[in-house]
């Protein structure tokens, strides 16, 4: 199966792979562009990381897209990045169904525009049935509004009896946040260099690998990411206990 991946060991590969997109806005500015050809670019890079996501049979990728702070940028830069992710969305929905994949939104989809959100309902629904990889985009996404709102969740279920507070375990924390059902991340990768979680999945990733590479967004390929993967296979994860 893994043929065009010799140096990679198809039973280690990781379920789950979570990626901060970072360092579009200095891609751009070291060509002297506008940010926004940073974004525009930074999609290219997303086209090649499913397909080889795909390829190597990898189930869930999740991809951080806009967090909750971002929309504290200038509104013309939101305004291109909502515009992007609309013509994403619609340039990709033939190859999704093509291949299988599964389109999914984690993060408060109810502040997207209008437009936007209907595209990726519509988006959405398309792709309901396929099944063999889970793109999950993570949109006006945070850690700790996810947080938030899981515990407001919760208190609500607690205050008609539907749970007992003293039988919450973590177990029900995961099904009350955006990736109810889903694995935890096994690897995370950043590009750009900046070694921080910018509020991605906070719960999530308290035992994935951690890869940062000082890669540009727009510049990181599938090459590199195949290193990532090796890197990975190399890591021994413990999970707190000692070795086997
Ligand atoms: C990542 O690139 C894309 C988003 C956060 C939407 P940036 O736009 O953050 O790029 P830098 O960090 O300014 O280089
Ligand atoms: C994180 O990148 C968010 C996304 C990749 C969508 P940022 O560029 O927003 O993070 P900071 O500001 O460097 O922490
Ligand atoms: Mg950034």
């Amino acid at each position: 199966m893994l043929s065009a991946y010799p140096d990679l060991d198809a039973a280690n590969l990781p379920a789950h792979v979570a990626i901060i997109m970072d360092g579009n806005g200095r891609w751009a500015k070291k060509r002297l562009l506008n940010r926004i050809k940073g974004h525009e670019q930074g999609t290219e890079a997303v086209r090649g990381i499913v397909r080889t996501c795909r390829e190597l049979s990898i189930s869930i990728l999740t991809l951080y897209a806009f967090s909750t702070e971002n929309w504290q940028r200038p509104k013309t830069e939101v305004a291109a990045l909502m515009n992007l992710l609309k013509r994403f969305l619609e340039s990709e929905l033939e190859e999704m169904m093509n291949k299988d994949i599964r389109l999914n939104a984690i993060g408060e989809i109810e502040r997207l525009p209008e437009d936007v959100r209907q595209m990726l309902q519509k988006t959405m629904k398309s792709t309901e049935n396929n099944n063999s990889m889970l793109l999950n985009l993570a949109l006006s996404y945070g850690g700790r509004a996810e947080i938030v709102r899981m515990v407001r969740e919760i208190s609500k279920k607690a205050k008609n009896g539907e749970i007992d507070p003293d039988s919450i375990t973590s177990s029900i924390v995961s099904d009350h946040l955006y990736t109810r059902g889903m694995q935890d991340p096994d690897l995370l990768i950043r590009t750009s260099g900046e070694i921080r979680i910018s509020n991605f999945l906070l719960w999530q990733v308290a035992y994935s690998e951690i890869f940062v590479t000082d890669t540009l967004w727009p510049d990181f390929g599938k090459d590199e990411f195949v290193r990532i993967l090796k890197g990975y296979q190399q890591r021994e994860r413990r999970f707190g206990k000692v070795e086997a």
